[in-house]
Protein backbone atom coordinates (compact mmCIF):
# COMPACT_ATOMS: atom_id res chain seq x y z
CA UNK A 1 0.00 0.00 0.00
CA UNK A 2 1.46 3.22 -1.41
CA UNK A 3 1.79 6.65 0.67
CA UNK A 4 2.54 9.78 -0.57
CA UNK A 5 6.64 10.22 -0.01
CA UNK A 6 6.89 7.07 -1.82
CA UNK A 7 8.77 6.60 -4.75
CA UNK A 8 6.90 5.89 -8.01
CA UNK A 9 8.31 3.92 -10.93
CA UNK A 10 7.17 4.58 -14.19
CA UNK A 11 6.79 1.98 -17.13
CA UNK A 12 9.85 3.19 -18.81
CA UNK A 13 11.66 3.30 -15.72
CA UNK A 14 12.19 6.60 -14.86
CA UNK A 15 11.55 6.61 -10.93
CA UNK A 16 10.00 10.01 -9.47
CA UNK A 17 10.77 10.83 -5.77
CA UNK A 18 6.99 10.94 -4.05
CA UNK A 19 3.47 10.99 -4.93
CA UNK A 20 2.94 14.98 -5.13
CA UNK A 21 2.52 16.55 -9.03
CA UNK A 22 2.21 20.10 -9.31
CA UNK A 23 -0.63 20.52 -12.29
CA UNK A 24 -0.19 23.00 -15.50
CA UNK A 25 -0.99 26.29 -14.81
CA UNK A 26 -0.88 28.99 -17.88
CA UNK A 27 1.64 31.48 -16.36
CA UNK A 28 1.16 34.55 -19.13
CA UNK A 29 4.99 35.09 -17.91
CA UNK A 30 6.42 35.41 -21.53
CA UNK A 31 7.75 38.14 -23.08
CA UNK A 32 6.07 39.87 -26.15
CA UNK A 33 7.91 37.56 -28.36
CA UNK A 34 6.38 34.43 -26.04
CA UNK A 35 10.28 33.65 -24.93
CA UNK A 36 10.43 32.67 -21.62
CA UNK A 37 11.53 35.43 -18.48
CA UNK A 38 13.28 35.79 -15.36
CA UNK A 39 10.65 35.75 -13.47
CA UNK A 40 9.22 32.81 -15.03
CA UNK A 41 12.49 30.56 -14.42
CA UNK A 42 12.37 32.04 -10.77
CA UNK A 43 9.00 30.50 -9.90
CA UNK A 44 9.96 27.54 -11.83
CA UNK A 45 13.18 27.51 -9.03
CA UNK A 46 10.51 28.52 -6.36
CA UNK A 47 8.29 25.19 -6.93
CA UNK A 48 11.77 22.90 -7.01
CA UNK A 49 12.33 23.54 -3.99
CA UNK A 50 8.62 22.33 -2.95
CA UNK A 51 9.99 18.25 -3.20
CA UNK A 52 6.91 18.07 -5.50
CA UNK A 53 7.67 14.76 -7.37
CA UNK A 54 6.86 15.98 -10.95
CA UNK A 55 6.31 19.70 -11.78
CA UNK A 56 4.51 20.63 -15.25
CA UNK A 57 4.26 23.96 -16.84
CA UNK A 58 1.67 26.27 -17.90
CA UNK A 59 0.58 25.01 -21.58
CA UNK A 60 3.54 26.08 -24.41
CA UNK A 61 2.08 26.39 -27.58
CA UNK A 62 3.42 24.62 -30.56
CA UNK A 63 2.98 27.02 -33.26
CA UNK A 64 3.00 30.69 -32.83
CA UNK A 65 0.12 31.64 -35.20
CA UNK A 66 -2.33 29.13 -32.54
CA UNK A 67 -1.41 31.29 -29.40
CA UNK A 68 -4.48 31.06 -26.63
CA UNK A 69 -2.99 34.29 -24.46
CA UNK A 70 -0.58 36.75 -25.70
CA UNK A 71 1.83 35.39 -22.99
CA UNK A 72 2.17 32.35 -23.86
CA UNK A 73 5.60 30.57 -24.26
CA UNK A 74 5.78 28.79 -27.87
CA UNK A 75 8.60 26.76 -28.76
CA UNK A 76 8.41 26.09 -32.72
CA UNK A 77 12.62 26.16 -33.39
CA UNK A 78 15.39 26.26 -31.23
CA UNK A 79 15.84 30.03 -31.06
CA UNK A 80 15.49 30.25 -27.44
CA UNK A 81 17.19 27.21 -26.49
CA UNK A 82 19.72 28.77 -24.02
CA UNK A 83 16.56 30.76 -22.33
CA UNK A 84 14.72 27.40 -22.34
CA UNK A 85 18.17 25.53 -20.58
CA UNK A 86 18.16 28.27 -17.94
CA UNK A 87 14.38 27.24 -16.73
CA UNK A 88 14.42 23.48 -17.57
CA UNK A 89 17.91 23.95 -14.96
CA UNK A 90 16.06 25.82 -12.34
CA UNK A 91 12.97 23.50 -12.34
CA UNK A 92 14.86 20.17 -11.87
CA UNK A 93 16.48 21.74 -8.66
CA UNK A 94 16.27 18.94 -6.10
CA UNK A 95 15.63 16.00 -8.16
CA UNK A 96 12.45 17.31 -9.60
CA UNK A 97 10.86 16.77 -12.70
CA UNK A 98 9.90 19.25 -14.82
CA UNK A 99 7.80 18.25 -17.76
CA UNK A 100 6.66 20.84 -20.20
CA UNK A 101 2.79 20.81 -21.54
CA UNK A 102 2.60 21.03 -25.07
CA UNK A 103 -0.26 22.23 -26.47
CA UNK A 104 -2.14 23.38 -29.17
CA UNK A 105 -5.52 25.34 -28.27
CA UNK A 106 -7.41 25.06 -31.67
CA UNK A 107 -10.85 26.90 -31.53
CA UNK A 108 -10.47 27.73 -28.24
CA UNK A 109 -8.47 30.91 -29.32
CA UNK A 110 -9.37 34.84 -28.35
CA UNK A 111 -10.72 37.08 -30.88
CA UNK A 112 -7.77 39.82 -31.22
CA UNK A 113 -5.14 37.79 -30.63
CA UNK A 114 -4.47 35.25 -33.54
CA UNK A 115 -5.82 36.13 -37.33
CA UNK A 116 -8.03 32.43 -37.55
CA UNK A 117 -8.99 29.95 -35.35
CA UNK A 118 -8.59 26.04 -36.51
CA UNK A 119 -10.22 22.96 -35.86
CA UNK A 120 -11.49 19.45 -36.82
CA UNK A 121 -14.50 20.89 -38.37
CA UNK A 122 -16.60 24.31 -37.96
CA UNK A 123 -18.79 23.98 -35.31
CA UNK A 124 -19.24 26.57 -33.44
CA UNK A 125 -19.60 27.27 -29.74
CA UNK A 126 -22.83 28.50 -27.98
CA UNK A 127 -23.39 32.24 -28.72
CA UNK A 128 -22.41 33.11 -25.45
CA UNK A 129 -19.33 31.55 -25.51
CA UNK A 130 -18.51 32.00 -29.63
CA UNK A 131 -18.32 35.91 -28.86
CA UNK A 132 -14.86 35.54 -27.61
CA UNK A 133 -13.78 33.32 -30.11
CA UNK A 134 -13.32 33.58 -34.06
CA UNK A 135 -15.17 30.76 -35.86
CA UNK A 136 -13.10 28.06 -36.30
CA UNK A 137 -12.26 26.60 -40.40
CA UNK A 138 -11.81 22.91 -40.61
CA UNK A 139 -8.27 21.89 -40.75
CA UNK A 140 -7.09 20.26 -44.22
CA UNK A 141 -5.36 17.38 -43.90
CA UNK A 142 -1.58 18.16 -44.50
CA UNK A 143 -2.02 21.13 -41.48
CA UNK A 144 -2.83 18.26 -39.16
CA UNK A 145 0.51 16.13 -40.56
CA UNK A 146 2.14 19.36 -39.55
CA UNK A 147 0.26 19.76 -36.19
CA UNK A 148 1.24 16.42 -35.12
CA UNK A 149 4.90 17.07 -36.38
CA UNK A 150 5.06 20.18 -34.64
CA UNK A 151 4.24 18.33 -31.28
CA UNK A 152 7.39 16.12 -31.89
CA UNK A 153 9.59 19.11 -32.41
CA UNK A 154 8.22 20.98 -29.74
CA UNK A 155 8.64 17.78 -27.30
CA UNK A 156 12.47 17.02 -29.46
CA UNK A 157 13.73 20.68 -27.96
CA UNK A 158 12.12 20.32 -24.60
CA UNK A 159 14.29 17.15 -24.41
CA UNK A 160 17.12 18.91 -25.48
CA UNK A 161 17.09 22.15 -23.57
CA UNK A 162 16.94 19.40 -20.25
CA UNK A 163 13.21 19.24 -19.21
CA UNK A 164 12.59 15.37 -17.94
CA UNK A 165 9.47 14.75 -19.68
CA UNK A 166 6.55 15.94 -21.64
CA UNK A 167 2.70 16.56 -21.31
CA UNK A 168 0.50 15.97 -24.28
CA UNK A 169 -2.39 18.72 -23.40
CA UNK A 170 -5.30 16.25 -24.25
CA UNK A 171 -8.07 17.85 -22.02
CA UNK A 172 -9.85 21.03 -21.63
CA UNK A 173 -11.26 21.43 -25.05
CA UNK A 174 -8.33 22.33 -26.90
CA UNK A 175 -7.29 20.78 -30.32
CA UNK A 176 -6.84 17.06 -28.96
CA UNK A 177 -9.77 17.11 -26.91
CA UNK A 178 -11.64 19.16 -29.72
CA UNK A 179 -10.73 15.89 -32.14
CA UNK A 180 -11.70 13.32 -29.38
CA UNK A 181 -15.25 15.28 -28.95
CA UNK A 182 -18.24 13.54 -31.48
CA UNK A 183 -19.85 17.11 -30.79
CA UNK A 184 -16.99 19.06 -32.10
CA UNK A 185 -15.19 16.83 -34.62
CA UNK A 186 -17.98 15.79 -37.27
CA UNK A 187 -14.92 15.21 -39.70
CA UNK A 188 -16.19 12.19 -42.36
CA UNK A 189 -12.15 11.20 -43.31
CA UNK A 190 -9.66 8.81 -40.92
CA UNK A 191 -9.74 11.53 -38.48
CA UNK A 192 -13.27 11.63 -37.77
CA UNK A 193 -16.66 9.47 -37.03
CA UNK A 194 -15.88 6.72 -34.99
CA UNK A 195 -13.64 6.59 -31.68
CA UNK A 196 -10.88 4.60 -33.48
CA UNK A 197 -10.91 7.79 -36.07
CA UNK A 198 -11.35 10.80 -33.57
CA UNK A 199 -8.38 9.55 -30.95
CA UNK A 200 -6.39 8.57 -34.24
CA UNK A 201 -4.79 12.18 -33.49
CA UNK A 202 -3.54 12.02 -30.16
CA UNK A 203 -2.20 8.47 -31.15
CA UNK A 204 -0.73 9.69 -34.03
CA UNK A 205 0.93 12.57 -31.75
CA UNK A 206 1.40 10.17 -29.39
CA UNK A 207 3.80 7.77 -31.65
CA UNK A 208 5.59 10.69 -33.15
CA UNK A 209 6.41 12.29 -30.15
CA UNK A 210 7.97 9.05 -28.81
CA UNK A 211 9.82 8.13 -31.64
CA UNK A 212 11.46 11.71 -31.65
CA UNK A 213 12.02 11.34 -27.82
CA UNK A 214 12.87 7.96 -27.20
CA UNK A 215 11.83 4.85 -24.92
CA UNK A 216 13.52 6.57 -21.97
CA UNK A 217 12.19 10.26 -21.93
CA UNK A 218 8.62 10.85 -20.49
CA UNK A 219 6.03 11.04 -21.71
CA UNK A 220 2.44 12.02 -20.16
CA UNK A 221 -1.26 12.89 -21.01
CA UNK A 222 -4.06 15.48 -19.76
CA UNK A 223 -7.21 13.56 -20.26
CA UNK A 224 -10.70 14.63 -19.76
CA UNK A 225 -12.73 12.19 -18.03
CA UNK A 226 -15.61 13.57 -20.01
CA UNK A 227 -16.19 16.84 -21.65
CA UNK A 228 -20.05 16.86 -19.64
CA UNK A 229 -21.44 18.43 -22.93
CA UNK A 230 -24.42 16.45 -24.61
CA UNK A 231 -23.01 14.67 -27.67
CA UNK A 232 -19.94 14.99 -26.50
CA UNK A 233 -17.00 12.93 -25.27
CA UNK A 234 -17.74 10.38 -22.60
CA UNK A 235 -16.68 8.78 -19.85
CA UNK A 236 -16.63 4.89 -22.06
CA UNK A 237 -14.91 6.60 -24.84
CA UNK A 238 -12.06 8.30 -22.17
CA UNK A 239 -11.48 4.57 -20.36
CA UNK A 240 -11.09 3.77 -24.56
CA UNK A 241 -8.68 6.24 -25.00
CA UNK A 242 -6.51 5.50 -22.05
CA UNK A 243 -6.75 1.57 -22.50
CA UNK A 244 -5.26 2.09 -25.88
CA UNK A 245 -2.45 4.82 -24.67
CA UNK A 246 -1.38 2.38 -21.75
CA UNK A 247 -0.77 -0.57 -24.91
CA UNK A 248 1.40 2.09 -26.21
CA UNK A 249 3.38 2.51 -23.46
CA UNK A 250 1.98 5.84 -22.04
CA UNK A 251 4.39 7.04 -19.10
CA UNK A 252 1.45 8.99 -17.16
CA UNK A 253 -1.97 9.65 -17.67
CA UNK A 254 -3.54 12.93 -15.95
CA UNK A 255 -6.85 12.67 -15.41
CA UNK A 256 -9.36 15.69 -15.39
CA UNK A 257 -12.23 16.95 -17.83
CA UNK A 258 -14.58 19.87 -18.49
CA UNK A 259 -13.61 22.49 -20.88
CA UNK A 260 -14.60 26.44 -21.35
CA UNK A 261 -18.32 25.30 -22.30
CA UNK A 262 -18.38 23.23 -19.33
CA UNK A 263 -15.49 24.07 -16.73
CA UNK A 264 -15.66 21.11 -14.51
CA UNK A 265 -11.79 20.90 -13.79
CA UNK A 266 -12.39 24.38 -11.49
CA UNK A 267 -15.05 22.17 -9.62
CA UNK A 268 -18.27 24.07 -11.57
CA UNK A 269 -20.99 21.25 -11.61
CA UNK A 270 -19.57 18.93 -10.38
CA UNK A 271 -21.80 16.18 -8.71
CA UNK A 272 -22.20 16.14 -5.20
CA UNK A 273 -21.27 12.45 -4.44
CA UNK A 274 -18.04 13.41 -6.63
CA UNK A 275 -17.01 16.57 -3.78
CA UNK A 276 -17.99 13.60 -1.13
CA UNK A 277 -14.79 12.67 -2.40
CA UNK A 278 -12.40 15.35 -2.14
CA UNK A 279 -10.77 15.25 -5.69
CA UNK A 280 -13.59 15.92 -9.05
CA UNK A 281 -12.55 12.98 -10.96
CA UNK A 282 -11.34 10.03 -8.11
CA UNK A 283 -14.31 8.05 -9.13
CA UNK A 284 -13.76 8.04 -12.66
CA UNK A 285 -10.03 7.20 -12.04
CA UNK A 286 -11.05 4.02 -9.82
CA UNK A 287 -12.95 2.98 -13.20
CA UNK A 288 -9.64 3.93 -15.42
CA UNK A 289 -7.38 1.53 -13.23
CA UNK A 290 -9.43 -1.31 -14.21
CA UNK A 291 -8.74 -1.26 -17.85
CA UNK A 292 -5.09 0.26 -17.17
CA UNK A 293 -1.49 -0.33 -15.88
CA UNK A 294 -0.46 3.20 -16.40
CA UNK A 295 0.33 5.49 -13.49
CA UNK A 296 -2.30 8.05 -13.37
CA UNK A 297 -2.69 11.29 -11.77
CA UNK A 298 -6.34 12.98 -10.21
CA UNK A 299 -6.35 16.31 -10.54
CA UNK A 300 -9.16 18.57 -9.36
CA UNK A 301 -10.11 19.02 -5.72
CA UNK A 302 -8.00 18.28 -3.47
CA UNK A 303 -7.34 20.09 -0.26
CA UNK A 304 -6.66 18.35 2.88
CA UNK A 305 -3.63 15.58 3.51
CA UNK A 306 -6.06 13.28 4.72
CA UNK A 307 -7.76 13.19 1.41
CA UNK A 308 -4.75 12.97 -0.64
CA UNK A 309 -3.39 10.15 1.87
CA UNK A 310 -6.47 7.96 1.23
CA UNK A 311 -6.42 8.45 -2.65
CA UNK A 312 -3.22 7.02 -2.59
CA UNK A 313 -3.65 4.38 -0.08
CA UNK A 314 -6.81 2.78 -1.30
CA UNK A 315 -4.63 3.09 -5.32
CA UNK A 316 -7.78 4.89 -7.20
CA UNK A 317 -4.57 7.44 -8.67
CA UNK A 318 -0.93 6.90 -8.04
CA UNK A 319 0.16 10.31 -7.97
CA UNK A 320 -2.00 13.84 -6.20
CA UNK A 321 -2.82 16.37 -8.79
CA UNK A 322 -2.36 20.31 -7.28
CA UNK A 323 -2.92 23.19 -8.94
CA UNK A 324 -4.59 26.40 -7.22
CA UNK A 325 -2.93 25.38 -3.71
CA UNK A 326 0.60 25.36 -5.21
CA UNK A 327 -0.53 28.94 -6.39
CA UNK A 328 -0.86 30.44 -2.74
CA UNK A 329 1.49 27.49 -1.00
CA UNK A 330 4.15 27.31 -3.52
CA UNK A 331 6.05 24.57 -1.07
CA UNK A 332 3.07 22.70 0.14
CA UNK A 333 4.19 19.27 -0.78
CA UNK A 334 7.03 19.97 1.73
CA UNK A 335 4.69 21.40 3.75
CA UNK A 336 2.49 18.51 4.12
CA UNK A 337 4.91 15.79 4.39
CA UNK A 338 6.50 17.79 6.83
CA UNK A 339 3.07 17.67 8.74
CA UNK A 340 3.26 21.51 8.86
CA UNK A 341 -0.22 21.56 6.87
CA UNK A 342 -3.03 19.65 6.82
CA UNK A 343 -5.99 21.89 5.16
CA UNK A 344 -5.83 24.06 2.20
CA UNK A 345 -8.73 26.89 2.49
CA UNK A 346 -9.14 28.45 -0.96
CA UNK A 347 -12.24 30.82 -1.45
CA UNK A 348 -14.55 30.74 -4.57
CA UNK A 349 -13.23 34.52 -5.80
CA UNK A 350 -16.21 37.10 -6.55
CA UNK A 351 -16.11 40.54 -6.80
CA UNK A 352 -19.82 41.64 -6.71
CA UNK A 353 -19.36 43.09 -10.27
CA UNK A 354 -21.89 40.60 -12.18
CA UNK A 355 -19.49 41.63 -15.53
CA UNK A 356 -16.88 39.91 -14.18
CA UNK A 357 -18.18 37.06 -11.68
CA UNK A 358 -20.27 35.37 -14.72
CA UNK A 359 -16.59 34.72 -16.79
CA UNK A 360 -14.09 32.19 -15.69
CA UNK A 361 -11.52 35.10 -16.01
CA UNK A 362 -11.16 36.70 -11.98
CA UNK A 363 -10.56 32.97 -10.62
CA UNK A 364 -7.80 32.64 -12.83
CA UNK A 365 -6.78 36.59 -12.79
CA UNK A 366 -6.41 36.23 -9.15
CA UNK A 367 -3.93 33.10 -8.71
CA UNK A 368 -2.10 34.39 -12.15
CA UNK A 369 -1.68 37.04 -9.89
CA UNK A 370 -0.33 34.98 -7.19
CA UNK A 371 2.31 33.08 -9.88
CA UNK A 372 3.96 36.55 -10.81
CA UNK A 373 4.42 37.44 -6.96
CA UNK A 374 6.49 34.49 -6.61
CA UNK A 375 8.16 35.04 -9.92
CA UNK A 376 8.87 38.09 -8.40
CA UNK A 377 10.06 37.02 -5.58
CA UNK A 378 7.18 38.42 -2.99
CA UNK A 379 5.31 36.25 -0.58
CA UNK A 380 1.90 34.93 -1.92
CA UNK A 381 -0.72 36.65 -0.30
CA UNK A 382 -4.04 34.46 0.51
CA UNK A 383 -6.28 37.49 1.60
CA UNK A 384 -5.67 39.40 -1.60
CA UNK A 385 -8.41 40.85 -2.87
CA UNK A 386 -10.33 40.00 -5.84
CA UNK A 387 -11.12 43.41 -6.60
CA UNK A 388 -7.06 44.52 -6.62
CA UNK A 389 -5.95 41.29 -8.62
CA UNK A 390 -8.80 42.38 -10.97
CA UNK A 391 -6.87 46.66 -11.18
CA UNK A 392 -3.48 44.95 -10.94
CA UNK A 393 -4.60 42.53 -13.88
CA UNK A 394 -5.85 45.46 -15.58
CA UNK A 395 -3.20 47.74 -15.07
CA UNK A 396 -0.58 44.78 -16.38
CA UNK A 397 -2.32 43.88 -19.60
CA UNK A 398 -5.02 46.40 -20.60
CA UNK A 399 -8.44 45.46 -21.50
CA UNK A 400 -7.40 42.26 -22.39
CA UNK A 401 -8.23 41.34 -19.08
CA UNK A 402 -11.28 40.99 -19.99
CA UNK A 403 -11.29 37.83 -22.16
CA UNK A 404 -12.08 34.66 -20.60
CA UNK A 405 -8.83 33.10 -19.15
CA UNK A 406 -7.43 29.66 -20.26
CA UNK A 407 -7.57 26.38 -18.16
C1 LIG B 1 -4.49 30.06 -13.41
C2 LIG B 1 -4.74 28.66 -13.94
C3 LIG B 1 -4.17 28.29 -15.15
C4 LIG B 1 -4.35 26.99 -15.64
N1 LIG B 1 -3.69 26.61 -16.79
C5 LIG B 1 -3.71 25.31 -17.20
C6 LIG B 1 -2.90 24.87 -18.28
O1 LIG B 1 -2.13 25.63 -18.89
N2 LIG B 1 -2.98 23.56 -18.62
C7 LIG B 1 -3.79 22.66 -17.96
O2 LIG B 1 -3.80 21.48 -18.30
N3 LIG B 1 -4.57 23.05 -16.94
C8 LIG B 1 -4.52 24.35 -16.53
N4 LIG B 1 -5.25 24.72 -15.42
C9 LIG B 1 -6.09 23.71 -14.73
C10 LIG B 1 -5.32 23.00 -13.61
O3 LIG B 1 -4.21 22.26 -14.07
C11 LIG B 1 -6.23 22.05 -12.82
O4 LIG B 1 -6.68 21.03 -13.71
C12 LIG B 1 -7.43 22.73 -12.15
O5 LIG B 1 -7.07 24.00 -11.62
C13 LIG B 1 -8.00 21.87 -11.03
O6 LIG B 1 -7.03 21.55 -10.07
P1 LIG B 1 -6.98 22.30 -8.60
O7 LIG B 1 -8.30 22.08 -7.95
O8 LIG B 1 -5.85 21.61 -7.89
O9 LIG B 1 -6.72 23.74 -8.90
C14 LIG B 1 -5.14 26.03 -14.92
C15 LIG B 1 -5.73 26.44 -13.72
C16 LIG B 1 -5.53 27.71 -13.22
C17 LIG B 1 -6.16 28.09 -11.90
Amino acid sequence: MADLHDILLLPNGVKIKNRFFKAAMSEGMADEHNKPTKKLVRLYETWAESEAGIVVTGNVMVDKRALGEPRNVVVENEKDLDLLKSWANAGTKNGTHLWMQINHPGKQVFKGIVKEAVAPSKVEFEPKLQRYFPIARELQEEEIFDIIQRFANTAKIAKKAGFTGVQLHGAHGYLISQFLSPRHNKRTDQWGGSLENRMRFLLEIYKTVRKEVGDSFPIGVKLNSADFMKAGFTEDEALQVIETLDQLGIDLIEVSGGSYESPQMTGVNVKESSKKREAYFLEFASEAKKVSTAPLVVTGGFRTLNGMKEAILEGSTSMVGLARPMAVYPFLPKELLQGKRETIELAPRKTGIKLVDQTAMLELTWYSNQLERIGKDKPTNPELSPKVALIQSLWKNGLDVFQMRRV
